[in-house]
């Protein structure tokens, strides 16, 4: 079995020294590719910018990215022989609309950023996705939280998607643990109590593989 993960940030230029970024640190990707790679499964881990060590576990090929573009073209590559596609990329909805060459100097009291909308991974991957792959996907929402999870299963394609839980002290970005409710695109909804990361992983994992009932 081969499965595709995006993982960590985005860093989208601005100039030679500044980007564009989010906190996610990419501690729930990277733990995904180890249990997927302790059941036996090869990984190709499309890594953001991230402060981790490359995951030394041979069955796992990192491939380091800095954009949404070099992200998607990564993950485009990996994307049609791979059985699971797993999307925890943090990835930066916009981009600078112009990266200047040289170092943008302090000028007025205010500067505006023009910024354009970056390729949805997931979503443009799963216009491609055969019946026999299955795509999970990554949901943070502040409010409405099962609807607009819901609305991200229909338009980006998934058959799951993994909801984090912002309200819990302890989960999401930056913590060794998470708390998440699983929504399936079948209707069924799972919810996993707080736990560490790794573990949380191999709950996952085991949770796909079931969906899945593929033979490695
Ligand atoms: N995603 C992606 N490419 C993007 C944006 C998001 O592949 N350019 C993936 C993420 O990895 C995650 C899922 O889509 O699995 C949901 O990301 P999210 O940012 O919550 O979705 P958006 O479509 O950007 O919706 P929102 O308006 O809530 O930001």
């Amino acid at each position: 079995m081969h499965v595709l993960l995006t993982a960590g940030p985005t860093y989208e230029p601005l100039d030679p020294v500044r980007f564009l970024g989010n906190r996610s640190t990419g501690k729930m990707g990277y733990a995904l590719a180890e249990a997927f790679a302790a059941i036996g499964a090869t990984v190709t881990l499309v890594s953001g910018p991230v402060q981790l060590p490359a995951p030394t576990n041979p069955l796992i090929r990192t491939v380091r990215v800095e954009t949404a573009e070099q992200m998607y073209a990564a993950a485009a590559e990996a994307a049609p022989s791979a059985d699971v596609w797993v999307f925890a990329a943090a990835v930066a909805d916009y981009r600078p609309a112009h990266v200047a060459a040289e170092k943008i100097k302090k000028s007025g009291d205010t500067l505006t950023l023009e910024l354009v909308k970056n390729v949805d991974i997931a979503a443009t991957l799963g216009h491609t996705k055969r019946a026999e792959q299955f795509s999970v996907g990554f949901a943070l929402e502040t409010t409405n939280e099962l609807a607009h999870a819901q609305d991200k299963l229909r338009r980006k394609g998934f058959d799951l998607v993994v909801l984090n839980s912002l309200r819990d002290a302890g989960a999401g970005f930056g913590h060794d643990t998470n708390k998440v409710t699983v929504l399936a695109a079948t209707g069924q909804i799972v919810n996993f109590e707080l736990q560490s990361k790794a573990d949380l992983a191999h709950d996952l994992v085991g949770l796909i593989m079931g969906r899945l009932k593929l033979a490695i």
